[in-house]
């Protein structure tokens, strides 16, 4: 067992960064790879999930490899060029890589089958096949609609008008990479708004593509150009540390370079709400996203009812809240967010359970939960279910625990944050095997 734990701490403190942002990553070798010529890029996530998505797109024909200065070199293809690989794809963890590459083999006339770990093969992917069918794209496996999948492309995709039925920027992404190789115009209405940066990567890398209102148009047949990008630090990753710091007596903590992307920045809003002091400075932009650095001080925070509508702007955050939430005075009621329950893994059932263990009080909704001030007792396993982010939540709650709160699996971590215990430690957490 690759258990790990983590104790009360000291202050937290110094000025650093966290790897690069997973969204972001994924996107920029699907554009390179699509690209003719070579795009250089700065700053990839090389954590599990994006190294998969790169020997994907290898086995689809991109010549992709890492310098000796950590840059990675990305020869694509063109768009149409991709081949059939020989072997099927392994996406392991990644929800966000599976869904894209379907997305964008569904319109080449290929046949890849994706398979992935136990997490993935219980997430549900009707909501991709169903839009790709429209563009002609075929599917075998099983009836409930999970991996593994065997994606028959289409020979003469048709554009669609699709008109999303919940709020994903995964399934938006995939629809628009579908519509990159299919002629004419691709339209995604999505009503609530989620991340951009397909959008914003689509633009940079020149796809025309105009968005008014919810509608995002985007054009097939375009000539990428081959770009350059340095790829922000990732907000999801900076939250574990915003909270540490938060909830940690005398904490003073400098993040640098952090993607600031409007639809990504919930949690921070959030607590800011919370009585949270979180500055934000040095705001730059670069390669079409917001960036700035992050100063978070030990706060005493209050609870409050999180609006519904920031839910998209903060999906992958819920879990980390909630060790804010057990540390803010009153009550923290989290709603709207049924989408947690088909994450890498139902974090609503796992959240409840582990924090209920931990001493923490909490309620499950149907939709969401409500988390209250609690002394949080620890001494506890929680099994994280191969999920990352309930992994470092847990890991982040014990460090303000009467005892220390134990995770059952710590590898998963690398999916997004490899090096996650080593920099903790370096800023004066007690986490440890
Ligand atoms: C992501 C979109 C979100 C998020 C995931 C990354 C992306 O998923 O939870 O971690 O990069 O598009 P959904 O599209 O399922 O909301």
């Amino acid at each position: 067992m690759h258990k790990l734990s983590s104790s009360k701490t000291g202050p937290l403190l110094g000025s650093i960064t966290v790897p690069g942002d997973k969204s972001i990553s994924h996107r920029a070798l699907i554009m390179g790879a699509l690209a003719v010529g070579e795009s250089k890029i700065s700053g990839l996530l090389e954590g599990e999930d994006v190294l998969g998505t790169a020997s994907a797109l290898r086995a689809l024909g991109a010549d992709i490899y890492k310098d000796d200065n950590t840059v990675w070199h990305v020869h694509g293809v063109g768009i149409g060029g991709l081949r059939e690989p020989e072997i099927s794809l392994n996406m392991g963890n990644s929800g966000t890589g599976v869904r894209l590459l379907m997305g964008l083999v569904a319109t080449h006339p290929i046949q890849v089958t994706f398979t992935g770990d136990s997490s993935l093969s219980s997430r549900p992917m009707k909501r991709i096949t169903n839009p790709l069918e429209i563009f002609g794209a075929k599917f075998s496996g099983n009836s409930e609609g999970t991996l593994p999948i065997k994606v028959i492309g289409a020979k003469s995709p048709i554009p669609i008008l699709y008109e999303m039925p919940m709020a994903s920027a995964q399934v938006k992404s995939a629809i628009m990479l579908a519509g990159l190789n299919t002629p004419g115009r691709t339209t995604v209405v999505e009503k609530f708004a989620t991340r951009d940066h397909s959008e914003r990567i689509f633009k940079y890398f020149g796809v025309p593509i105009v968005i008014d209102e919810d509608n995002i148009h985007v054009s097939g047949h375009a000539e990428l150009t081959a770009r350059d990008m340095t790829v922000p630090a990732d907000p999801s990753s900076a939250s574990f540390l915003v909270v540490a710091a938060l909830i940690t007596e005398g904490s003073d903590l400098t993040i640098k370079n952090v993607g600031m992307n409007p639809a990504r920045i919930g949690l921070f809003e959030t607590l800011l709400d919370m009585g949270g002091q979180i500055y934000f400075e040095n705001k730059r932009q670069s390669c079409g996203e917001d960036i700035s650095d992050i100063h978070v001080k030990y706060s005493k925070l209050k609870g409050i009812k999180v609006p519904h509508e920031r839910a998209p702007s903060m999906i992958d955050e819920y879990p980390v809240l909630c060790a804010a939430a057990a540390n803010a005075e009153g009550n923290t009621i989290m709603r709207g967010i049924n989408e947690l329950r088909v994450k890498e893994s139902d974090r609503i059932a796992v959240m409840v359970k582990g924090l209920k263990a931990s001493g923490v009080n909490v309620i499950e909704h149907d939709d969401g939960m409500t988390v209250s001030k609690s002394e949080v007792i620890g001494g506890t396993l929680v099994e994280t279910h191969l999920d990352h982010r309930i992994a470092m939540s847990f890991l982040i709650l014990g460090l303000n625990s009467k005892e220390s709160i134990s995770i059952d699996d710590g590898r998963v971590i690398e999916t997004s944050f490899p090096g996650f215990k080593d920099l903790m430690n370096s800023l004066g957490a007690q986490i440890c095997s």
